[in-house]
């Protein structure tokens, strides 16, 4: 049985990862209208992914006994002014995600709740790839600086990082 405050913070994550999933989705649309196919598919990726991290926690809050609660969400941004602001803040994004799951595992061992610290395992280890990932995107930006045709390369490029992290 989870106990309220753990009930409480994984909930709140719930909301973190479903506003993760919108604003990922919300680049996915951006990248579109601007022609970047390989991008553009590689956030609905992200945004997919995203919710699979919601559910994941939804069915774990519930086996436990608890109630996962959906929430409502704020409206992401709809325009990102260039790829390498988009990525920026999608490397920002992920920063600050790893320290809430940080917050997380804290908060499961001040609890002494170690089924939950075991689940939130899986999310440390997705963490570091993600923020990795969002890290070699951002180096390989930086050196195609404002080269049209490298854009055009890195466009297709990223297709094959499509759920190359997900599990
Ligand atoms: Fe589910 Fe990318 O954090």
């Amino acid at each position: 049985m989870l106990s309220a405050v753990i009930q409480d913070a994984l909930n709140n994550q719930v909301t973190i990862e479903a506003q993760s999933s919108q604003v990922y989705l919300s680049m996915a649309s951006w990248a579109e209208t601007q022609g970047f196919e390989g991008v553009s598919q590689f956030m609905y990726a992200q945004s997919d992914e995203e919710r699979m991290h919601m559910l994941k926690l939804v069915k774990f809050i519930n086996e436990r006994g608890g109630h996962a609660k959906v929430s409502s969400l704020k409206a992401p941004p709809l325009e990102f002014g260039s790829f390498k602001e988009m990525f920026q803040e999608l490397f920002n994004h992920e920063v600050a995600v790893s320290g809430y799951i940080n917050d997380l595992v804290d908060i499961s061992l001040k609890e002494k709740d170690y089924a939950t610290h075991n689940f939130l395992q899986w999310y440390v280890s997705e963490q570091i790839e993600e923020e990795a990932q969002a890290r070699n995107i951002l180096d390989k930006i930086n050196l195609i600086g404002d080269d049209k045709s490298g854009f055009y390369l890195f466009d297709n490029d990223i297709k094959q990082l499509i759920g190359a992290d997900s599990k």
